[in-house]
């Protein structure tokens, strides 16, 4: 995630503000543009340091942003896995994009994270859409769990999703109409 795109992610993330705020902790708090742009030069740090990386989805037919996604280095459980998040946003919902994201990003942790063993997607239990997007991608349910409310939606119960590398079948590069942006740093802004 660069500066690059700041404007049109703020624009996606100001229409969708509903949503998000429903759901995601980031998007707690004023969300304002100055804020928003320190979001954003913060996890473009975290992104260079390689702590987490966040990305834009892409719609590749018409350059439009759509979304974000991420990747994470996951604590659940004792398995080396990294965790993979992700948001629509809501002129864009029920076209799966959020599932090829998720796609795209469960390739990429594999593909550059050699060291992991699985790919863990976790959601309230509420959040019943963000729930599909797993079980079409071949994710198991691992089970539910306990888990800090971050955001008004939020129940406190969680549920664990994952694929492990022997299950993964390999980049699913075909057919996608989403792709994240390259990494960039905030010197290419
Ligand atoms: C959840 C979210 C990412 C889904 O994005 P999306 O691009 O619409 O997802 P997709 O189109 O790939 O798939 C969504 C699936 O959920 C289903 N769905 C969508 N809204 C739903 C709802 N309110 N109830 C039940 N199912 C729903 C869709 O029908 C689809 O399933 P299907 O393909 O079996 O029909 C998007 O709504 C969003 O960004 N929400 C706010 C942020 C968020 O919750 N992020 C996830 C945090 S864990």
């Amino acid at each position: 995630m660069s500066l690059t795109d700041v404007d049109g992610a703020f624009e996606a993330v100001t229409e969708s503000v509903d949503e998000v705020r429903r759901w995601l902790w980031w998007a707690q708090g004023p969300l304002d543009e100055d804020s928003y742009h320190d979001f954003v030069r913060a996890q473009s740090e975290k992104f260079v340091n390689d702590v987490e990386w966040r990305y834009y989805v892409i719609d590749r037919f018409d350059n439009h942003l759509v979304g974000g996604g991420s990747i994470n280095p996951a604590h659940s459980t004792d398995t080396q896995s990294a965790s993979v998040g992700y948001w629509i946003r809501t002129s864009c919902t029920k076209r799966q994009f959020a599932t090829q994201a998720a796609s795209l990003l469960t390739d990429a942790a594999f593909t550059y994270l050699t060291e992991i063993a699985e790919v863990e997607i976790s959601m309230d239990v509420a959040n019943v859409a963000s729930a599909r997007i797993p079980a079409k991608l071949g994710f198991s349910l691992r089970g539910e769990f306990d888990r800090a409310i971050r955001a008004p939606g939020h129940t406190g119960r969680g549920f664990i999703w994952s694929l492990s590398r022997a299950a993964w079948r390999g980049p699913q590069e075909s057919g996608t109409s989403s792709s994240l942006t390259q990494p960039r740093t905030l010197s290419d802004s």
